[in-house]
């Protein structure tokens, strides 16, 4: 029997082009998908949840996709949808990667290794000096943020004094600080769909950065993997229920082993300009997302 799935996937860099492959793939296999979702436009009533016509419950499946434009309104309907129909990625786990400090304690308790991390109230900061002490340089980072903004280097008591009052005119109440790990400011990030490892790259940070972020002025570098990062990327991957996950490792130099930083629930395909470049995953990646999606629609 025929199946049809809903679709929200971005539409730059190159999205588009990797969502027709999809499409056209899904479509060999009997599962039509109708595309372009976007959830925030979705009308809820006695009816259900509608969307261009479409009643969402109606769906085998939901694919989402789209990590630049996702507002609370769409987490929300992503969070209802998920309790009526499968979803990809499953929205509890999407939600656990898009938090930095329940992702890290997740991994921890499935051994998986984390920067050490500490969380407090603002109003108790006292923490933030002790750690600072025992781990000599920390950063700060918002739980939800992303491309590395908001983030801060933090390597004397004075460095805390200074960002305390920016913090406490914030909306944050909690303050989530990590070991700074002695890294040579480039990182591996590994792709894993359903399982299977797909990718391996890495980002280089520019000359006057600490992080490695593309929007922080860093650039993509070829890197092969190796049994141990594959290992815990997996690992990483399952403890926190990803179906689709790209993880960001850096390897520690003073402990001399691998660290996860996060585990991103939307990992971009490779751009066209980056496929020039050398990476060439996507249409692995894809066939692999094919296949989870049928073999969770055939359920
Ligand atoms: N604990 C840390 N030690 C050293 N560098 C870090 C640490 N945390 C983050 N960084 C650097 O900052 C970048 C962004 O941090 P990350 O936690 O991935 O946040 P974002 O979600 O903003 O990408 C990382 O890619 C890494 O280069
Ligand atoms: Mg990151």
């Amino acid at each position: 029997m025929s199946k049809t799935i809903g679709m929200w996937m971005y539409q730059n860099g190159g999205g588009t082009k990797i969502e027709k492959k999809m499409i056209n793939l899904l479509r060999e296999r009997d599962i039509f998908v109708i595309n372009n979702l976007d959830l925030r436009f979705a009308e809820s009533s006695n009816e259900g949840i509608i969307l261009n016509n479409v009643n969402m419950f109606s769906l085998d499946l939901f694919f989402s996709y789209n990590a630049g434009e996702q507002t609370t309104a769409q987490l929300y309907q992503y969070q209802t949808l998920g309790r009526t129909i499968p979803m990809i990625n499953n929205y509890d786990s999407f939600a656990l990667a898009e938090d930095k400090m329940r992702s890290a304690l997740a991994l921890n308790q499935e051994n998986v290794r984390t920067s050490d991390f500490y969380m407090c109230h603002r109003e108790r900061p006292e923490g933030l000096y002790e750690k600072l002490k025992e781990w000599g340089k920390m950063v700060y980072k918002p739980v939800d943020g992303w491309g590395g903004a908001g983030l801060a280097l933090i390597e004397n008591p004075e460095g805390l004094d200074a960002l305390m009052p920016s913090i406490n005119q914030g909306d944050n109440r909690h303050i989530y600080v990590e070991r700074f790990i002695e890294n040579d400011y480039s990182d591996f990030r590994v792709d894993i769909v359903d399982g299977h490892f797909i990718s391996c790259y890495g980002r280089k940070a520019n000359d006057r950065e600490w992080r490695t972020n593309i929007t922080s002025g860093g650039s993509v570098i070829l890197r092969d993997a190796n049994d141990e990062i594959i290992d815990v990327a997996k690992r990483a991957t399952a403890a926190t229920g990803l179906e689709i996950a790209g993880v960001d490792i850096l390897y520690d130099k003073e402990r001399e082993e691998y660290v996860v930083l996060e585990v991103n629930g939307i990992p971009a395909f490779a751009t066209p300009e980056q496929e020039e470049f050398g990476l060439n995953f996507n249409d692995l990646k894809i066939e692999k997302i094919v296949d989870l999606i049928d073999r969770t629609v055939n359920k």
